[in-house]
């Protein structure tokens, strides 16, 4: 099955000769990107779309969230607005919602809010556990993440439960619980923060994760200054996520190890935290990403695009450096080299804007620009 793209107003495909291209064509054959020209070029096949001149992007890769929940914090957030300050131990309220739905309710919810994000563009996506704290609801959360995407993320150590000790929970995350989830994970994640898990937890944590064949990604610095960013480093980790407070060394460290820097405006939106300068992180030559984080606590968006327009009001990215961040260095956070591009070999994973220029993501903001999705199904 073959399917031709003609009349395409602008392509991004982060080629390197041609990273955006005019009145272009495109054609998909298998479910990868078999042809990329010139629109009236456009070889026969199966099936012509006709573009009108409309914008074609990657599918956008959101390579950080916390689909899998259950509970609601609106309150928590309207008291945020009204002053009060985001702590971690916030996470608890979600833990016990979670806990208390079956596997059927948590595909359900997780589900919706999956559709909510194909709908927007985002065709690649990262799922962390981390809000069941115990064995048997970790283990059920990955089980429904898993059948959702192949980039699934064990975050046992999200917090430390009510009523557990520190040192039991960490031999728990990286005993017991790790045996349960690790079938069911591709990645292992600690939050590493003040309120969450020290340096040396969290590097016991994954370095445990990564003894059983998991690969390492964190969630560092976003409180406050913190060892987070350096442990990631230290371990070679794919990402570090959040990234909100840097030091001069955080950045250098970043840079030397090309561990991708993701960058999460949406919970700088919902927290009131001073939002991180992604342009000092390209300018001293890091990698960074943009996420979406939606979770029920920091950052309940599902919209890559409103990621991408915060990005670039608020954390000094250009719309094309943002649109970047959102795909090919999505990409780049979960080491695919099969998405975030439009590239000769590509998964078929794209997004038909109703706007001819990608830079009407920023330009619009909050207008439901994603006309059609095409995702390959293998
Ligand atoms: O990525 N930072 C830790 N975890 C989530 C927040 C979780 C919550 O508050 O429920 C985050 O921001
Ligand atoms: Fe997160």
């Amino acid at each position: 099955m073959s399917t031709a793209i003609r009349g395409i107003g602008e392509l991004v495909t982060w080629d390197d000769d041609q990273p955006i291209r005019h009145d272009a064509g495109l054609v998909i054959d298998d479910g990868r990107v078999a042809w990329v020209g010139a629109s009236d070029q456009t070889p026969a096949a199966d099936e012509v779309i006709e573009a009108d001149g409309a914008a074609v992007i990657p599918g956008f890769v959101d390579s950080h969230t916390h689909l899998v929940f259950a509970g609601d914090r609106a309150e928590e957030f309207a008291a945020r607005m009204a002053g009060r300050p985001y702590e971690a131990g916030g996470i608890r309220t979600t833990v016990a919602a979670t806990r208390a739905a079956s596997a059927d309710e948590l595909a359900a919810l997780a589900g919706a809010r999956l559709a909510e994000l194909h709908a927007q563009g985002t065709t690649t996506v990262e799922i962390k556990s981390g809000y069941g704290l115990d064995v048997a609801t970790e283990a059920r959360l990955l089980e429904v993440a898993a059948s959702l995407t192949s980039e699934t993320t064990y975050l046992g150590a999200h917090v430390v439960p009510s009523g557990v000790e520190p040192t039991d929970y960490v031999a728990l995350v990286t005993g017991e619980m790790l045996a349960a989830c690790a079938p069911h994970a591709r990645w292992i994640d600690v939050f590493c923060e003040t309120g969450a898990f020290d340096a040396d937890q969290a590097r016991t944590v994954l370095q445990a994760g990564m003894a059983a064949g998991l690969k390492p990604r964190i969630h560092a610095n976003q409180l406050g200054y913190g060892p987070g960013v350096q442990l990631a480093c230290e371990l070679g980790a794919a990402a570090a996520d959040h990234c909100t407070y840097l030091s001069d060394a955080d950045v250098s460290a970043l840079a030397e190890t090309g561990v991708v820097a993701g960058l999460l405006p949406g919970v700088e939106f919902s927290t009131r935290h001073p939002y991180p300068d992604a342009r000092r992180l390209l300018q001293a030559g890091v990698r960074v990403a943009i996420a979406t984080d939606c979770n029920p606590g920091t950052s309940y968006t599902s919209s890559m695009p409103f990621c991408i327009a915060l990005a670039v009001r608020e954390m000094g990215l250009t719309p094309t450096e943002a649109l970047h961040a959102a795909t090919q260095a999505g990409a780049w956070s979960l080491q695919r080299t099969d998405v975030g591009h439009l590239r000769l070999g590509a998964r078929a994973d794209l997004a038909i804007l109703n706007a001819p220029s990608h830079l009407h993501l920023a330009y619009r903001p909050g207008v439901p620009l994603v006309a059609r999705v095409l995702r390959a199904s293998a």
